[in-house]
């Protein structure tokens, strides 16, 4: 009989978003005469923005000519968008040549692909509240997963002041799910320390156009030393409304080796075995995101969102709820009232106010008593939610 893999055995039964899905549908079922409002996965709600859909059309009639058709893409991506994406770092004084970007199909994606490159002995510490297939994934993979908490004392940020054995270390940055941002001393900190160990810092930047304080690291190619020990997975999901389009980038240095092998070769010979590269339609619509209509554009569809979460926290802020995020990133971490559990609070909301959001715990133990407000969905149900919000909250 073939052996299988035993570590799917250690996982929850279903996945936090498939669990909510679930549970949602059954209410629904009951239900149909209720409107749902979607606060919970973080979808987005507008559509592409009109530089993307003009170049998605050309792409399409690229395609339609004998000159213009393309087959197979270069595994790695197109050089057209890694220039486009090179050229974004370069304008915000990170250099980066071309061959440390690589296309992916989306940041989910490659948070799951990009572990074959350690050891199944390499030990993933993992900050959380944290997004859950950073934890899920390395279960699969049969790794050790060291759980660091955070909590609201620290403002939901660690330090690795106690020099954990970590070898794989994820930081997401702003954090998901509860929109804390990493200084740049912090970041520093958690840099060094990847260095001492010859840890590896995989660091999740698929919010980082959300960041409106100056000051604060987008990227950590911004600290000195990151090119020894990160790497950085970013994504057009929530940044140009791309999570039904699929695509995203991630920056391997080329000074970045461990136990004297290099990370961004390895990456080249699993992508050229493993992919044969993002669609050419979808890549051209990637870079139109980079031109400048692309970037106007983009920023309205941000500020939409970031209204939506201000009318969140407008609510909250009127029934005394106490709430982390918001601000530089388009989700808003509420704290449960009467120290409910959040998976009660997440029936709470869907029963009398039919709101979904996401339970706390289902981002680690230490979510517990936490509940998760997406800003992503359209604005007048936003402002609906908040309505609701208020009548049973207060
Ligand atoms: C979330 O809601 O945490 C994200 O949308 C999930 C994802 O990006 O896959």
């Amino acid at each position: 009989m073939i052996a299988m893999n035993e570590n799917y055995l250690k996982l929850k039964e279903s996945y936090l978003f498939a669990e909510i899905a679930k549970k949602v549908s059954a209410y629904e079922r009951l239900n149909p005469e209720k409107h749902i409002f979607r606060m919970g996965i973080g979808d987005v709600s507008l559509p592409l923005c009109n530089a993307v859909i003009k170049a998605l059309h050309r792409a399409v009639d690229d395609q339609s000519k004998k000159e213009s058709f393309h087959g197979y893409m270069p595994e790695c991506g197109a050089g057209f968008l890694r220039e486009a994406v090179a050229d974004h770092y370069r304008k915000r004084g990170i250099e980066l040549s071309t061959e440390e970007i690589f296309i992916s199909s989306g940041a989910s994606d490659e948070l799951g692909a990009i572990i074959d490159l350690f050891d199944r002995r390499a030990k993933a510490l993992v900050q959380e509240p944290a997004y859950p297939a950073y934890v899920d994934a390395n279960i699969m993979a049969g790794r050790e997963i060291i759980h660091l908490s955070t909590g609201k004392e620290t403002g939901f940020l660690a330090d690795p002041e106690n020099e954990p054995e970590a070898d794989i270390i994820y930081i997401c940055s702003p954090n998901n799910p509860t929109g804390a941002v990493y200084s740049k001393e912090l970041l520093r900190k958690w840099v060094d320390f990847a260095n001492r160990r010859g840890a590896v810092i995989i660091f999740d930047a698929a919010y980082e156009a959300f960041i409106e304080e100056e000051e604060l690291p987008r990227s950590i190619f911004e600290i000195e030393g990151a090119e020894n020990c990160a790497i950085e997975i970013c994504s057009f999901s929530k940044t140009a409304g791309f999570t039904g389009t699929r695509l995203g980038y991630t920056v391997i240095p080329k000074a970045l080796s461990r136990g004297g092998m290099n990370l961004n070769s390895m990456w080249v010979r699993n992508r050229t075995t493993k992919t044969n590269g993002v669609s050419y339609i979808i890549q051209r619509g990637g870079e139109a995101v980079f031109s400048s209509e692309g970037q106007e554009e983009i920023r309205e569809n941000i500020k939409v969102y970031k209204d939506n979460a201000k009318v969140i926290m407008e609510a909250l802020n009127e029934c005394n709820i106490r709430y982390f995020g918001g601000k530089n990133a388009p989700y808003i971490w509420m704290e449960c009232p009467d120290s409910m559990k959040s998976r009660e609070f997440f029936d709470f909301l869907l029963y009398k106010a039919q709101i979904v959001g996401t339970p706390g715990i289902g981002f680690g133990a230490c979510g517990e008593n936490f509940f998760r407000l997406s800003s992503f969905a359209d604005p007048r149900e936003t402002e609906e939610a908040a309505v609701r919000l208020r009548s049973v909250l207060k």
